[in-house]
């Protein structure tokens, strides 16, 4: 273990406490005039828990395996935008800081996020 372990975002604030994040995130999303185009008929419960379960297990820190769909595949056909992308980060970050996670997690989620980018976006 490397001497300044720092904690993830999971063990930080537990199941409930990345949940309510991620639930959060996901309003502000989904309210959002700009991006709410995406999400029109999609069934949001299923997203809602995909997303979720993806966030916990790969950017958060998580103990789980991410089992659902492939990213690159999910996000086929939706053509989105690079500062829609960028958008969405920024909805992170706010929920993120609502909840008072401390910046070097913040940091670490963002790179992460960003990494997968090319998943996402034009597709
Ligand atoms: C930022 C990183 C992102 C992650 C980790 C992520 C994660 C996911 C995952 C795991 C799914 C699969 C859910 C499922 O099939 O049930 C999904 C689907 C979807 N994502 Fe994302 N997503 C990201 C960014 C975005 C952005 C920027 C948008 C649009 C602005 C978006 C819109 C959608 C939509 C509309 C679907 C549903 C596709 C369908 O069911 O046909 N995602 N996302």
């Amino acid at each position: 273990m490397p001497p300044h372990h720092e904690l993830s975002l999971y063990e930080l604030l537990g199941d409930e406490g990345v949940s309510a994040v991620v639930n959060d995130f996901y309003d502000r999303v989904i309210q959002d005039p700009r991006l709410n185009h995406y999400f029109q008929g999609m069934d949001m419960n299923r997203l809602r828990q995909h997303q979720m379960h993806f966030l916990v297990t790969y950017a958060l820190g998580g103990p789980e395996i991410y089992k659902g769909p492939k990213l690159s595949l999910a996000h086929r056909n939706l053509h989105i935008t690079d500062s829609d992308y960028e958008q969405v980060i920024r909805h992170l970050n706010r929920s993120l800081i609502r909840f008072e996670v401390p910046l070097e997690i913040r940091i670490k989620i963002e790179a992460f996020i960003r990494g997968i980018k090319p998943h996402i976006i034009n597709k």
